[in-house]
């Protein structure tokens, strides 16, 4: 089995519960593992059924921010277990589907979870999202659903999103996107929380803004198409992962006590969840 070289706690705990048939994890983050997304959040029930739907209807957000068609080259870059690539493969014809994964222990999941459908073509391939192994100009599409803020660099996935993109190509992704950026505040979160989220995630940035957001595709040669605060729609996920993060966390107070501190900072305002688009510039 191949190992993950970069340290995924939270991952090492959901294949755990996975392999031992935790029922609620394989429901929950058995397809995807990010937040959900409900139209109508006062109608979320709580349920890990509800929250699996959710999730889907997020990662269809972003595939549909990017203009996903049928025919069309599509590379999701952070696949997780392929739920992306999987309702793809289920809703279009004629598709070349890449997904790209630093771990490629997810990656046994995701092949055995989406099989090319008739007419499709479905790839899954252990590589760095800073270092794509695939040719210039080569895809239509480039998602990232909720793998950003892993990534060494988003500098560097951006400037390799924009390589691999045809001209007219998408670029789309999901992420926690900070209202403003006070570095003092922040470096007073990172002081206090940054080890317990580690300990969590592993590496990860969530000091990305919109303005800072809009400088990097700048400097790629890309241009930002639409941005979509979707925030309200996703407020329901944190009443399911509150308790579910226990169960998939090597240390279970302090992992609850993250997903607190996301909700907060998120329902004051500090903290958005964005869906943004860009095209090659
Ligand atoms: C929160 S999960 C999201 C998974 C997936 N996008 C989904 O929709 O379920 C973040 C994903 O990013 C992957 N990842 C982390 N660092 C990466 C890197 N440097 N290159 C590629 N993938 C990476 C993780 O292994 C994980 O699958």
């Amino acid at each position: 089995m191949t190992q993950t070289p970069v340290p995924l706690p939270y991952f090492d705990r959901i294949l755990e519960s996975l392999r031992d048939g935790d029922a609620e994890v394989t429901v929950a983050f058995g397809r995807h593992v990010h937040w959900g997304y409900w139209d109508r959040p006062a109608q979320a029930d709580g349920s890990v059924q509800d929250y699996a739907v959710a999730a889907e209807r997020l990662a269809r957000r972003v595939a549909t921010a990017a203009g996903v068609r049928d025919g069309q080259r599509v590379l999701d870059v952070g696949c997780g277990f392929g739920g992306t690539l999987a309702d793809l493969n289920h809703r279009f014809a004629g598709m070349d589907l890449h997904g790209v994964n630093i771990d490629g222990r997810q990656l046994v999941r995701a092949r055995e979870q989406v099989p090319a459908r008739t007419g499709n073509q479905v790839h899954f391939v252990a590589a760095d999202a800073c270092r794509l192994p695939y040719a210039d100009a080569s895809f239509d599409v480039v998602l990232a659903v909720e793998a950003i803020f892993h990534f060494p660099g988003r500098d560097r996935f951006f400037a390799e999103a924009r390589r691999v993109l045809r001209p007219g190509g998408r670029l789309a992704l999901s992420d926690f996107v900070p209202r403003v950026m006070i570095p003092i505040l922040w470096d007073y979160f990172d002081r206090r929380f940054k080890p317990i989220v580690t300990r969590l995630y592993g590496p990860s940035d969530m000091r990305c803004t919109f303005t800072a957001y809009r400088r990097l595709a700048h400097a790629a040669g890309l241009r930002l198409l639409r941005k979509e605060d979707i925030t309200a729609g996703t407020m329901p996920s944190y009443r399911v992962l509150r308790p579910l993060v226990r169960r998939v966390a090597p240390h279970p107070d302090e992992a609850e006590e993250v997903i607190r501190r996301v909700e907060f900072s998120t329902r004051i305002g500090l903290l958005r969840y964005l869906i943004l688009s860009f095209m090659p510039a």
